[in-house]
């Protein structure tokens, strides 16, 4: 009797819960995922494809004419190459999205300051204040930039916090 009983009770609760959480879903977006085919094939070879809106113009400017000698590695490309990325970047930037993360990233960056990384912004930072240093060294995921070790959703340009799941290794 009274296990029957319980049963409507932790239903109920379900659906309590599922509302609240999608309620609260008008505080995060959707930026979908990066789209150009350039751009994915070649700057998705070795990390995620970052969406556009993530930095300004000028950031993309400066890691696209910096690719000689990129974090360590060369990602070098072809003049012609270069130039469709770069245009779609700076298309799609910061600075052209209307989006809510772009815009807080903006406004968390003075004008002076280029960031070469996301990882790197005030916006990011306070966004992952909770995240301890030695959390992001895990194995699985092995610096800030690996966005998708958490988000697993990232390439669609999910970043829902309700979604991130943190590898324990
Ligand atoms: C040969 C491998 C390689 C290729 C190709 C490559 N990258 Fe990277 N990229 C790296 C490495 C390594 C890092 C540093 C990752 C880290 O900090 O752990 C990085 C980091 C970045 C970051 C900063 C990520 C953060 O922490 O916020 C951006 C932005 C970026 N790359 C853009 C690009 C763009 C644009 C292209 C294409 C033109 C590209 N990458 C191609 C290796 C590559
Ligand atoms: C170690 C796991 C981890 C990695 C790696 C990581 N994140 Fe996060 N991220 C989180 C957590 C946890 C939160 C939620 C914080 C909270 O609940 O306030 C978060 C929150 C966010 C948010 C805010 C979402 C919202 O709804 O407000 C954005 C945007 C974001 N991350 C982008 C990125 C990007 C871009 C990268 C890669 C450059 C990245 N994250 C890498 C764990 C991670």
């Amino acid at each position: 009797m009274n296990s029957l009983s319980k049963m409507p009770i932790s239903a109920l609760f379900a659906v309590i819960f599922s509302s609240v959480v999608t309620a609260h879903g008008g505080g995060s977006e959707l930026m979908g995922g990066a789209t150009n085919s350039a751009y994915l094939k070649e700057c998705g070879a070795c990390h995620l494809a970052y969406q556009p809106q993530f930095l300004p113009k000028r950031s993309w400017e400066k890691v696209m004419n910096t690719l000689d000698s990129h974090f360590g590695d060369s990602a070098a490309l072809d003049d012609a190459l270069k130039s469709e990325i770069l245009g779609y970047l700076v298309k799609n930037s910061a600075d052209a999205s209307s989006s809510k993360i772009s815009r807080k990233m903006l406004a968390s960056l003075g004008t002076a300051e280029t960031p070469l990384k996301i990882s790197d912004t005030p916006y990011f930072k306070r966004k992952h204040r909770e995240v301890r240093a030695d959390v992001f060294k895990r194995k699985s995921i092995g610096s800030p930039a690996n966005c998708t070790a958490c988000h697993l959703s990232a390439d669609k340009g999910d970043y829902d916090e309700h979604k991130v799941k943190i590898p324990r290794k």
